[in-house]
């Protein structure tokens, strides 16, 4: 029989009509003789009712959650009517039913209220993606691929695919690698971007790429990162940051409108590195809410403070409330900053037109005033490092904002955040690190030959609500500003030739300026779709520990595949 209708169609302009619909078993319920099943596909559910001595009744005795049906009935009203659902006014009277496919009693409710542990999610992925709302993350997705590769489509931009058997690119996260039967003791590695690629595909004149492209990193799983994930890759000839602004701009305009149905505003805000990390005490500030982090060590600086003495820095938040602060909170709250590398934690109320607090003892007169704090407000107060201090005070404002409820949900806040650092330092290995990868242009080469520690990246992040959602930079299109780049992170001449000559040699040849950007999908789905876990929106995803416990992987493998390889496990 061929359907008629989806599950989410028929209303009261139907009536009569004999349809064929086709789906699942969401339940069935005996009523009085009647029996009712609710019938789901993607669309929706439909309400069927067999009646006893009917056609179909036998049959629908059998039913079963999760059994797939096909259906043939007439509409009728309903008596007793759902406003919840587009079909809650009719129901189907059947005339044929047949069992398409039986069911075993599935290990977890296909609803979208569960309370199956993750583990089981995970384990019967294809149980759990039958959710409606699993489903509807998953749509979503697709929407969002479909309008983001529209609006590149529309402003020339080509789609073209890299490969996925490598070579190992540095972009700062351990490889996975694949072992080469031809050339036993060779590896390939996945890519952690097509990052080379990309460049090399304006070094053959391509001039505007993009790429829904897989990247692999072995590296530390979080909410927000898993080893494989989509990126957004995007690269142009010609351009300057500012290009390359707008072109993400309109990408996000465009997706929010189609998929959302929501005008966000552009250009979008800009903020420096340095103002990231002094005033929110992140590279990836959630501008939704304020909770500045202020630097107090001039304050301080004349009064005997045994916590602060020989500190470099004294910095703090202030909150307008202390009442919900109790004891027990504000211990919780030292103890995520001590989590986060802050040395201690303090704080100084305002009551009464006084400080009071552990410090008070130590600052005698000081007024409210001197702090810039008014009645009722509480001052949280770390001392260090600038880098300890900003860093625990990051991590101190996001609590802050959850426990005064100021994370407004329905707030897209984007921000670019510029102007990075081109390097960092690594003491401990004594030598440079890229911040993104060595191929980010400097903002003065001079700088970088001279004073690297000094040097500035043409680079940029793009930030939505705290979470950093893409990155990107002009590179560099001279042989021998990139052979500079490489001699500062301590590349041996020999590395460099043996790792990239291939793409020193293809600077030689007549590169283009070019800058690129890679936006990270998962990201942009999970933020849109408003969950706030990465594995909801990747149909069959890693867990924290990078398993799929659906396929058992990764496993074992036959001993003939290792010995083609040469590969001894296990040592
Ligand atoms: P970067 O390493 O910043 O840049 O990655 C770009 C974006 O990809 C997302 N992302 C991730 N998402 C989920 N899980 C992960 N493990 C993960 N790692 C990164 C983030 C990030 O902003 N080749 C450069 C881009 C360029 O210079 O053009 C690159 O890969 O949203």
């Amino acid at each position: 029989m061929k359907r008629t209708h989806n599950n989410n169609q028929l209303t009261l302009a139907n009536l009569k009509e004999t349809v064929v619909l086709k789906g699942w078993v969401q339940k069935t319920r005996n009523l009085g003789g009647l029996l009712f099943i609710d019938l789901r596909d993607r669309f929706g559910i439909t309400q069927l009712v067999s009646r006893p001595q009917g056609p179909t009744y036998e049959t629908a005795l059998k039913l079963k959650s999760e059994y797939v049906i096909e259906v043939q009935g007439i509409v009728l009203e309903r008596e007793s009517k759902n406003k919840h659902v587009p079909t809650g006014d009719i129901e189907i009277d059947l005339v044929e039913l047949s069992i398409l496919s039986t069911s075993d009693t599935p290990p977890m409710i296909v609803s979208n209220q569960t309370d199956a542990l993750e583990e089981t999610r995970l384990k019967y992925r294809y149980l759990d993606l039958r959710r409606p709302v699993m489903q509807s993350f998953l749509i979503n997705r697709h929407h969002i691929v479909q309008s983001i590769r529209s609006t590149l489509v529309d402003d020339g931009f080509y789609e073209l695919e890299t490969p996925i058997l490598g070579k190992s690119t540095p972009e700062g996260a351990r490889d996975y690698l694949v072992p080469s039967r031809l050339y036993p003791g060779t590896f390939y590695a996945l890519p952690q971007s097509p990052q080379i690629y990309k460049q090399l595909f304006m070094i053959a004149g391509f001039e505007k790429y993009f790429q829904v492209a897989r990247c692999f990193r072995d590296e530390d799983l979080r909410a927000d990162r898993q080893p494989e994930f989509t990126q957004i890759d995007i690269e142009a000839s010609f351009v300057d940051e500012e290009d390359l602004y707008d072109i993400t701009e309109k990408i996000m305009r465009d997706v929010f409108k189609k998929v959302l149905g929501l005008e966000i505003k552009t250009p979008f805000p800009r903020m420096t590195y340095k103002t990231a990390i002094e005033t929110y005490g992140t590279d990836k500030p959630d501008t939704r809410y304020g909770l500045h982090l202020v630097d107090y060590t001039d304050q301080f600086k004349d009064y005997d403070i045994p916590l602060f003495a020989g500190k470099e820095t004294i910095r703090g938040i202030k909150v307008d409330d202390q009442s919900i602060f109790t004891r027990k909170v504000i211990d919780e709250l030292s103890a995520h900053v001590k989590k986060h590398h802050g040395d201690a934690l303090a704080t100084l109320k305002v009551n009464q037109g006084a400080l009071s607090g552990s410090l008070q003892k130590f600052i005698g007169e000081m007024t409210p005033d001197a702090l810039g704090l008014e009645e009722g407000n509480l001052l949280f107060l770390v001392p260090g490092t600038f880098d300890d201090v900003t860093q625990s005070l990051g991590a101190l404002r996001t609590q802050l904002a959850e426990k005064l409820s100021l994370i407004d949900s329905n707030r897209f806040d984007f921000l670019w955040v510029t102007d990075w650092p081109l390097l960092e330092y690594d003491h401990d290995e004594q030598r440079f690190y890229a911040r993104h990868h060595p191929f980010t242009a400097p903002d003065d080469p001079e700088v970088l030959k001279t004073s690297p520690i000094h040097a500035m990246a043409k680079a940029y992040d793009i930030v939505l609500n705290g979470y950093e959602i893409g990155g990107g930079s002009i590179r560099i299109h001279d042989q021998k500003t990139q052979s500079l780049m490489f001699e500062t992170l301590g590349l041996k001449d020999e590395d460099v030739r043996s790792r990239f000559g291939f793409f020193v040699d293809a600077l030689k040849y007549g590169t283009p300026p070019h800058g690129g950007i890679a936006l990270g999908l998962d990201r942009i789905v999970m933020l849109m779709t408003k969950t706030d876990n990465i594995k909801d929106v990747i149909a069959f995803p890693k867990t924290q520990s990078a398993k799929d416990l659906m396929m058992q992987a990764p496993s074992d493998v036959d001993q003939k595949q290792l010995t083609e390889l040469k590969i001894k496990a296990g040592e």
